[in-house]
C-alpha cells in the first residue's frame, strides 16, 4: 500500500514537473541567464602584488614596464629582474630596482569604491632578444618570477601578436577561454592589442578584476598594447557633467608616453622590429591626433605600418558610422600605405580593403594588390548583427565577416611577409589574408580564407536572443499590428516566469511582459 502510495506521488511530481518545464503552448521553457554573483572580497586588493600587467617601451628591444596592485597600506615596492637561467638560483644576478607608487583612491567614484595603492617600474636598457625574470612585491611579499623577452634587433625574424576586440561584457566567464585559446594558438606572441572596451563601465572594480582574474598571468608575460574605447569613459558621479577615462586606465597600465600631449598612455606608438604600430584614442581630440598620427607615420621608415582604435572607419554594423571619423583618418592612413587597422566597438567580425588607388575601387587592380586592411573584431560575449549591405557606399570592399562569434587574431610578420589568421573561440581558423611587400608598389594580397571554416551568422549558430515561441510571437503581432519583435528576454524567477519582449515600429516601441501562455501582463 505505502508502495503504491509513493509510486502515486512519484507520478504526481513527475506531472508537475513536466508542467514546469513546459509553457503553455507545449514549449519546453528556455534556460535562463542569470549573472553569476560576487562577494565584494574577490576584487579587493591584499597586501600580496596582483593585477600585473607587462608592457613595452617605445623600444620593446631594451624597455619594458610592469604594473601592480596592492593595499594602501603599502606604500613602499620594488621589482626584481634577472636574466632568466636554466639553473634556478638566476636571482643571483638580479637588480632590485624601487616602485613609483601611486595611491589610487576611488572610495566616492560609483562603482570603483576601492582604496589601493599601484606600482610601477621601467626595465630600461635590457639586452635585445633576451629572456628575462621578474618579480615585484615590498621586500617581504613577492610575486612568482615571471618571464618574458625582450625583441630582437634583426629586423628580419618573425615575431607575432594577438589583437582582440571588444572584451567588455561576460569577462570572467566568457573571456576567459578566449584569451587562454588565443595563447595557446600563438604561446610566442610578443604583445596583446587591446581594441578598447575592455570593459563594460569604465570604473568598475569588479569588471576590471575579472579582466585581470581571465587573462592571469598571460597579462603578466605577454605585454599589453591597450587603447580606450568609448566604454572607457564614464560620469565620475551623477553630479559630473562630463565623461571621464576610467580612472583605473593610467594606474594600472604603464605604457609609452610618446603621445599628443594630453592624450599620453591613451594614444601611443611602439617599434617592434620593422613594425610601427600606434594606438590611438578615438574617443577625443581627433584633430590634434590627425596631426600626430600624420607626423608619428612620416618619420619613421619601418617597412610595416599598422594602426589601431576603437571606433572603426568602415563599420561592420547598422547605424554605427563613424563618417567625421573616416573621412579625418583615410586620407592620412591612404598618404603613408598603412598597412593593416585593427579596431573593435560593433561586437561582430568585418575585414575588408580599400583600393590601392586614390579612391577608385577596381575589382581587377583589387584582386591581388591592395590599400589598407581594415578589420572590426569582438573577442567578449556581446554580439551585433552586421551591416546588411557590407561596406556598399565606403569605397571600400568587405571580404569576410562574421556574427555571433568570439574571436581572436594572431597576426605575424617576417621580413616582408606579414600574415593574418582570426581564429574563433574555440580554436577553428576563421580568416586568413598575408600581405607582401613589393618594391615601389602595392601591398601583394594574398586572400586565405579558403582555408578557413564556413562563414558565421546569427542564422546558422545558437541563438543569442531567448527566442519566442511562434504562436506568441503571432499572438502579439497579431495585437499589434506593424510592430516586429526587436528583443526577447525570458525571465524565470521568484516573481515572474514568462517573456519580456519589446516590439518597434519605426520610432514607436513597446514593452511587454507575456507570460507562458501568452497573456500580456502590462
Ligand atoms: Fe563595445
Ligand atoms: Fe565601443
Amino acid at each position: 500500500m505505502e508502495l503504491v502510495m509513493a509510486i502515486k506521488c512519484k507520478l504526481i511530481v513527475l506531472l508537475f514537473g513536466f508542467v514546469v518545464i513546459n509553457g503553455g503552448f507545449g514549449q519546453e521553457l528556455p534556460r535562463t541567464y542569470k549573472a553569476p554573483e560576487f562577494d565584494l572580497e574577490w576584487r579587493k586588493p591584499t597586501n600580496h602584488p596582483d593585477r600585473i600587467v607587462l608592457s613595452y617601451g617605445e623600444d620593446p628591444a631594451t624597455s619594458a614596464s610592469v604594473t601592480w596592485r596592492t593595499t594602501a597600506e603599502i606604500d613602499t615596492a620594488y621589482a626584481e629582474i634577472a636574466m632568466a637561467t636554466a639553473a634556478p638560483k638566476f636571482w643571483r644576478n638580479a637588480k632590485t630596482l624601487k616602485a613609483v607608487t601611486n595611491t589610487f583612491d576611488a572610495t566616492n567614484i560609483n562603482g570603483a569604491e576601492v582604496l589601493a595603492n599601484y606600482h610601477s617600474v621601467w626595465f630600461t636598457d635590457l639586452q635585445s632578444n633576451t629572456t628575462y625574470a621578474y618579480r615585484v612585491g615590498d621586500g617581504k611579499r613577492w610575486s612568482e618570477w615571471i618571464q618574458f623577452k625582450t625583441a630582437p634587433k634583426e629586423n628580419k625574424d618573425k615575431f607575432s601578436f594577438l589583437y582582440v576586440g571588444d572584451t567588455q561584457n561576460f569577462i570572467l566567464e566568457l573571456w576567459s577561454r578566449l584569451i587562454r585559446e588565443g595563447y595557446k594558438k600563438a604561446p610566442d606572441a610578443k604583445f596583446i592589442v587591446h581594441a578598447g572596451d575592455l570593459v563594460n563601465n569604465a570604473h568598475n572594480e569588479q569588471q576590471w578584476q575579472e579582466w585581470f582574474d581571465a587573462g592571469g598571468w598571460i597579462h603578466a608575460s605577454i605585454g599589453a598594447f591597450p587603447i580606450p574605447g568609448n566604454h572607457e569613459y564614464q560620469n565620475l558621479s551623477p553630479e559630473a557633467t562630463e565623461r571621464s577615462l576610467s580612472a583605473q586606465w593610467e594606474h594600472q597600465f604603464t605604457l609609452p608616453e610618446n603621445g599628443p600631449e594630453g592624450l599620453e598612455e591613451t594614444a601611443y606608438y611602439m617599434d617592434y622590429q620593422n613594425m610601427r604600430i600606434i594606438g590611438l584614442n578615438s574617443n577625443t581630440d581627433h584633430e590634434k591626433q590627425a596631426e600626430w598620427v600624420d607626423k608619428v607615420l612620416s618619420e619613421t621608415d619601418k617597412e610595416w605600418k599598422v594602426v589601431t582604435f576603437h571606433h572603426p572607419l568602415f563599420s561592420a554594423s547598422d547605424g554605427r558610422d563613424n563618417k567625421e571619423w573616416r573621412e579625418l583618418m583615410k586620407p592620412i592612413f591612404d598618404k603613408h600605405k598603412v598597412d593593416l587597422v585593427l579596431q573593435g566597438h560593433d561586437h561582430s567580425y568585418a575585414r575588408g580593403r580599400v583600393s590601392p588607388n586614390e579612391n577608385v575601387l577596381d575589382g581587377v587592380n583589387m584582386r591581388d594588390k591592395t590599400g589598407t586592411v581594415y578589420v572590426v573584431s569582438v573577442s567578449g560575449g556581446k554580439m551585433y548583427g552586421l551591416r546588411k549591405n557590407a561596406w556598399d557606399g565606403y569605397d571600400a570592399e568587405r571580404d569576410r565577416a562574421a556574427e555571433n562569434t568570439q574571436l581572436f587574431q594572431v597576426i605575424s610578420i617576417e621580413d616582408d611577409r606579414l600574415s593574418f589568421e582570426s581564429y574563433t573561440a574555440v580554436g577553428e581558423l576563421y580568416d586568413a589574408f598575408d600581405l607582401v611587400k613589393k618594391e615601389g608598389l602595392p601591398n601583394e594580397f594574398v586572400e586565405r580564407n579558403s582555408e578557413a571554416i564556413a562563414e558565421r551568422r546569427f542564422s546558422n549558430t545558437i541563438p543569442y536572443q531567448d527566442p519566442l515561441p511562434k504562436e506568441l510571437e503571432q499572438l502579439v503581432l497579431s495585437k499589434y499590428p506593424g510592430f516586429q519583435v526587436s528583443r526577447v528576454t525570458f525571465v524565470n524567477d521568484k516573481e515572474f516566469t514568462g517573456y519580456k519582449v519589446r516590439l518597434d515600429k519605426g520610432e514607436e516601441r513597446k514593452e511587454l511582459s507575456l507570460d507562458v501562455n501568452g497573456k500580456i501582463l502590462d
